[in-house]
C-alpha cells in the first residue's frame, strides 16, 4: 500500500513544503516525504520509540537531509528546513505544530521482527488522526495505512475506517483502498480536506 499512498500524497506536496509522519518507525514514509519537500523543506516525524527515530535518523541522514535537534520538544520553533524527530506519542501533534499541513502519513501497527508492546493502539491513534485532520490544509490529505495481524483481526484498521466514514461529505473526500485478492492484506484510508 506504501506506493499508492505516497502517489497520493505526491500530488499535493511541494518542494520547500511540511509534512508529517505520524509513525517514523524505519524511515522509509519520513524518506518519502523529504524526497518531495526537498532541502528547503519540513518533516516532523513522530515516534514512541527511540530506536525507529535513530533508525529514521541515520537512513534520511544518507539521503543528505538534515536532522534538527536530537528530538524536538513540545513547544520549539520548527521553522528552519530539516527533519524533526519527535519521540512523543502522536496524540499530542497539536503540541507541537500549529499550522496548517498539506500531506500526513501513517503507517500503523509496528516494525517488522520488533517487540508488538510498541505497536499502534486504536485509542491513541484515533487521537491523533482527530488531530492530523484539525491541521490538513484545504486540499491537503491524510493517508493512514492500516495492517491487520495474521489471524485477520482488524480492530484498529475498523475504528480507523469508522472515524473516517463518519467525515461530513461537504467538508471531506474519503477514500478506501482494499486488496481483494488477499485474505490478509493492510488496507489505505486517504482523506482529502476539500479545497474551499
Ligand atoms: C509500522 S511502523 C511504521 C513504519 C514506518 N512509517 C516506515 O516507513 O518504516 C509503526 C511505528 O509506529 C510507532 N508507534 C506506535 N505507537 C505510537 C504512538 N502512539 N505514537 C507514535 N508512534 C507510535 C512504532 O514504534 C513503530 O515504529
Amino acid at each position: 500500500m506504501a506506493p499508492w499512498a505516497h502517489a497520493l500524497l505526491t500530488e499535493v506536496l511541494q518542494p520547500g513544503g511540511l509534512a508529517v509522519d505520524l509513525t517514523a518507525g524505519n524511515g522509509r514514509d519520513t524518506d518519502f516525504l523529504f524526497r518531495l519537500v526537498g532541502e528547503h523543506g519540513r518533516v516532523l516525524a513522530f515516534d514512541v520509540q527511540e530506536e525507529a527515530l535513530q533508525a529514521t535518523a541515520s537512513l534520511l541522514e544518507q539521503q543528505g537531509a538534515k536532522i534538527r535537534s536530537g528530538s524536538l520538544k513540545a513547544g520549539e520553533p520548527y521553522a528552519e528546513s530539516g527533519i524533526y524527530l519527535v519521540h512523543d506519542c502522536h496524540s499530542r501533534l497539536t503540541s507541537y505544530l500549529s499550522e496548517p499541513v498539506p500531506a500526513i502519513i501513517a503507517t500503523l501497527g509496528c516494525l517488522p521482527d520488533s517487540d508488538t508492546a510498541f505497536a499502534t493502539a486504536s485509542p491513541s491513534t484515533l487521537s491523533a488522526l482527530r488531530a492530523a485532520l484539525e491541521l490538513l490544509l484545504p486540499g491537503g490529505r491524510l493517508a493512514v495505512i492500516c495492517y491487520v495481524d495474521p489471524s485477520g483481526r482488524a480492530t484498529e484498521a475498523e475504528k480507523v475506517q469508522q472515524l473516517f466514514a463518519g467525515l461530513p461529505p461537504e467538508y471531506w473526500d474519503v477514500l478506501h483502498f482494499s486488496v481483494p485478492n488477499r485474505q490478509v492484506a493492510p488496507t489505505l484510508l486517504v482523506v482529502e480536506r476539500r479545497p474551499r
